[in-house]
């Protein structure tokens, strides 16, 4: 895998330096030779995969196309967003249910502040817990159907730890082909066999556990309760078949599923009318929906106490701040109490997706929740895309190679209840007519996406 994405990385170092009337110096590459002086070694300029960096930044300052990651923000980013002194509509907002600002969260950080200060200073296994970690954990739970749950400071690392602790080398996992990043380096971390499907196809998974199952100790099942890169949704009740016929554990990851899916936000279990105690390991993030930071699991109680007393991310790492942990709480809290929040995501997520389907964009497998993409095909393309909409007052950021497949490049949007129809239906115009100028003209461009 590592050998196959640097050797993918070579080839665009090598088309780009083509492109830009370069040799593509099979002599010495960056980072192959000895240390000349026996110094190189210690740069870390010279290494390959900085290299890519740096004609990247070679390829945007030729085209004038600016740098769409890392962009700075002036303050709060809602359904609007400063960025240079200049508001634009932002379609790259993980803050599905416009909960980072309302003034009864923003009051129970402060007040948390106030009563415990901003960091617990180390692990709650040894430094103690804090009123605020337990009434998160019970809300967590409560917003699961489960009867407990566990908060880590990381949403990756909470998939890192609990999927590296829980399996071992003589275990399986099964996981979907588009499954998030965190998921795919906790499975590594395990040392499990890792059999990755095709994407949302239950037959494949069904296959691998047929063929796999039994040379196995335990096996595990995972899915993303709506997948962050297409808008998707997976067949709950079919997984949950699926496991009990083959005996394995079934996590899915609500990432993007909270707030998002099901008529009180609550996920794909409540969307799908499923009992969500059939699942053994529900995940997620309390960055998007829940307006804070960190992750979490929720489970049955004797999986969190496991967790709880075993997972290095939890056990050897800090509580959640105070505030955070007391502004997901509340979160929660408004959540459940206004439904109306997430009655709106979808309302604006499928009239995102009907408009872009009614231009003919390319839109994948989205549901027209809370992630809808609108899929180029080709990466550089894509950033000159969402540098045009920039340049006209949109801010959404580009998925593209490495983290995609190259035909696979995308805008990707991201719906909140807070967006307008108006600010809806001008992002979609304006992409409906900048892709196919784009298209035609950029040549060079092409040529370094190799077409
Ligand atoms: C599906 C999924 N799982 C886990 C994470 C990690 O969450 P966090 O950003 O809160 O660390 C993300 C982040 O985007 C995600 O999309």
């Amino acid at each position: 895998m590592t050998q196959q994405r640097s050797n993918a990385a070579q080839e665009t170092v090598d088309r780009v330096r083509l492109a830009l009337g370069q040799s593509t110096a099979p002599q010495g590459r960056p980072g192959s030779g000895p240390a000349p002086g026996g110094r190189r070694e210690f740069d870390f300029t010279t290494l390959p995969e900085y290299e890519i960096l740096k004609i990247w930044r070679a390829v945007g300052d030729i085209t004038k196309i600016g740098n769409p990651f890392y962009r700075l923000h002036d303050g709060r980013a809602g359904n609007t967003t400063s960025i240079d002194g200049r508001t634009v509509a932002n379609f790259s907002s993980y803050d599905y249910l416009g909960l980072n600002g309302p003034p009864d969260i923003a009051a129970a950080a402060k007040d948390a502040i106030d009563r415990f200060g901003t960091s617990v200073s180390a692990s709650r296994l040894s430094a103690g817990e804090r009123q605020v970690h337990r009434d998160l954990e019970a809300a967590l739970a409560r917003l699961s159907g489960t009867e407990d749950a566990i908060a880590f400071v990381s949403g990756h690392g909470t998939n890192v730890s609990v999927i590296g602790e829980l399996l071992g080398p003589e275990d399986l996992i099964v996981a979907d082909a588009v499954i998030h990043n965190s998921i795919v380096e906790g499975a590594k971390l395990s040392g499990a066999k890792r059999i990755l499907c095709p994407h949302n196809d239950l037959d494949a998974m069904e296959r691998a556990l047929r063929l796999n199952r039994a040379r196995y100790r335990r096996a595990l099942i995972v899915v993303e309760g709506l997948y962050g890169m297409d808008g998707d949704v997976p067949d709950l009740a079919g997984l949950i078949k699926l496991k009990r016929r083959y005996n394995a554990w079934l996590m899915v990851d609500e990432a993007h599923a909270t707030g998002a899916l099901g008529h009180t936000g609550r996920g794909i279990a409540e969307e799908q009318d499923v009992d969500p105690t059939e699942v053994e390991i529900w995940m997620g993030t309390l960055s998007k929906t829940l307006a804070a930071a960190g992750g979490y699991v929720a489970g049955s109680r004797a999986l969190i106490e496991l967790i709880k007393y075993t997972s290095p991310g939890f056990v050897f790492s800090v509580g959640l701040s105070p505030p955070v942990a007391a502004a997901a709480t509340a979160a929660v809290d408004v959540m459940m109490r206004e439904p109306w929040r997430a009655a709106a995501l979808r309302r604006n997520g499928l009239a995102l997706l009907t408009k872009a389907r009614a231009h003919g964009l390319d839109t994948g497998l989205s549901i027209g929740a809370s992630v809808v993409p609108v899929i180029v095909g080709n990466s550089p393309q894509t950033v000159m895309l969402s540098e045009r909409l920039l340049e006209r007052g949109f801010n959404v950021v580009p998925a593209v190679f490495p983290g995609v497949a190259e035909n696979q490049a995308r805008l990707r949007f991201f719906v909140t209840s807070e967006h307008t129809p108006e600010q809806i239906d001008a992002v979609i115009e304006a992409v409906a007519e900048e892709l196919p100028k784009i298209r035609s003209s950029s040549s060079f461009v092409s040529t370094i996406a190799g077409r």
